[in-house]
């Protein structure tokens, strides 16, 4: 696991913005995961704006979803597939058609999860996979305690998570309870993970998840199993990690051409 301590929110999404359009270059049809929340935003950003500037080409990429409330009405705006919309498909100037997400809405609940790791595997699986973390260790909406080897299905939000996600919605009671996410087995079958987490509020779960024992109560230390993972934090996110100097001196004296 490379760990890669930033100034600043801004400055972290510009560095994952630059290796996502790094990866478009080399494959043009890339399938990007993205995640939704406040921390990946700077990502999209700066994605969109070099996409904007002419320096990449993203006509060709392909996005996909990490995760999905259960029981919004279709085109709620705080759906994931609104979000994922509005915030990373539209502004690349992408549609639809280049856009699969699990399917919220689904009667059957259990088929809508099998059928959505079935269309990743038959798109060739997940390039890069952009992580936030919870404050409670999650990675999509993998709570404490799930299997490291599940899959895509059904899980209930914490009431922590439910909280911190209330700023989304007209208050607690809104926040639904049932969620559709990639499972954690499904995750680690992407080729990168690059996981962003910026603010003092996620500095205990990155410590757990970076310098913790693999555990599944903290399911984004999952993350320590993956072959090319990739943990960006800021400084106030990298607070509590005891090897912050470390990590701090191997990416300073770390050759360019490399890149994340
Ligand atoms: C959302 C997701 C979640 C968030 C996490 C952090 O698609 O997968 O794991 O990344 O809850 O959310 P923010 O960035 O809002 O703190």
């Amino acid at each position: 696991m490379e760990v890669v301590i930033v100034k600043d929110s801004a400055t972290g999404g510009a560095l994952i913005a630059d290796a996502m359009a790094d990866l478009l270059r080399r494959k043009p049809d890339a399938l990007l995961g993205v995640a939704t929340g406040s921390t990946p935003l700077p990502v999209y950003e700066a994605l969109g704006a070099t996409v904007r500037a002419g320096e990449v080409d993203a006509s060709h990429a392909r996005i996909c979803q990490l995760d999905e409330y259960v029981g919004l009405p279709a085109g709620h705006p705080e759906s994931y597939r609104s979000v994922v919309l509005r915030q990373v498909v539209e502004p690349l100037g992408l549609t639809e058609n280049s856009f699969m997400g699990p399917d919220g809405t689904a009667q059957d609940v259990a088929a809508a999860c099998a059928a959505y790791d079935q269309a990743l595997a038959d798109a060739g699986g997940v390039d890069l996979q952009l992580l936030g973390i919870g404050t409670d260790g999650h990675i999509g909406f993998n709570e404490p305690c799930s299997s490291l080897a599940s899959r895509t299905r059904i899980k209930t939000l914490t009431q922590q998570t439910r909280r911190d996600n209330a700023r989304f919605f007209n208050g607690l009671d809104e926040v639904p309870h049932h969620v559709i996410t990639q499972g954690i087995g499904t995750i680690l079958e992407a080729r990168h993970l690059v996981l962003l987490a910026t603010g003092e509020a996620k500095a205990d779960a990155v410590a757990l998840a970076v310098e913790g024992p693999l555990s599944a109560l903290v399911p984004a230390s999952a993350l320590q199993l993956h072959p090319h993972a990739t943990v960006v934090v800021d400084d106030a996110a990298a607070s509590r990690l005891k090897l912050a100097d470390y990590f701090r001196a191997t990416y300073a004296a770390k050759p360019d051409w490399q890149g994340l």
